[in-house]
């Protein structure tokens, strides 16, 4: 069994996108625990609706969330395999990305390396295409390194786009593109784990 960790911060579509693809069977990847930067979101509602453990982090530990050092003993004591960023907005300190280097992915909703770095995230992305009156836009699922959205590129799926009237259009396009990428992705990872540690 794979188990998954998957850090949130909003409105939680790709976390739900994966726990609908991996509800099904024993030999899909567990989503064990979801970890969130603030007490409630929806992500984190959903989370707890379905009886997955949450966990809230921060930089230091307090009365109401973990750090990351925690954070990290504790996925290790739970066999934690792949760390997925499915719209967490936080950046996640280099101590943690050491301790879970080559396991954490992240979700970007363009066309990596185009419309990435700091400040290019949710609506800005989209509105930057838009602009741009780019033909295609789409999802890229890549490996977190210390820099942002610039790790290895796992996954790419382009969808055209330059019949969007607006950037929210853009937005909606591209997230029905993450719902499938995502979760396909994982579960790639998940079988390459698998074969590797001959555990099928
Ligand atoms: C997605 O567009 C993802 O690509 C980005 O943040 C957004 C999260 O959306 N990193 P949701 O919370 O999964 O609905």
């Amino acid at each position: 069994m794979i188990n998954l960790a998957v850090f949130v911060s909003g409105r939680g579509s790709n976390l739900r996108a994966l726990y609908e693809k991996f509800i099904v069977g024993e030999s899909y990847p567990k989503i064990k625990f979801v970890i969130g930067n603030k007490s409630n979101c929806p992500a984190l509602d959903f989370a707890r609706e379905k009886g997955i453990q949450t966990l809230i982090v921060s930089k230091t530990s307090s009365e109401k969330s973990i750090s990351y050092k925690e954070l990290a003993g504790t996925l290790n004591n739970n066999n934690i395999s792949i760390v997925v960023l499915a719209g967490f907005l936080k950046k996640i300190p280099d101590d943690f990305i050491d301790e879970f280097n080559g396991k954490i992915i992240n979700i970007h909703p363009a066309l990596l390396p185009r419309y990435g770095g700091k400040g290019m995230y949710g609506m800005n992305v989209h509105k930057a295409v838009f602009e741009n009156g780019d033909k295609f836009s789409g999802a890229t699922v890549h490996f977190v390194d210390k820099i942002y959205d610039h790790g290895e590129i796992i996954a790419q799926q382009k969808v055209r786009v330059d019949d969007a009237a607006s950037p929210e259009e853009i937005a909606g396009k591209v997230l029905e593109i993450e719902h499938l990428l995502l979760p396909e992705t994982v579960l790639k990872i998940a079988e390459q784990i698998i074969s590797e540690k001959g555990l099928v």
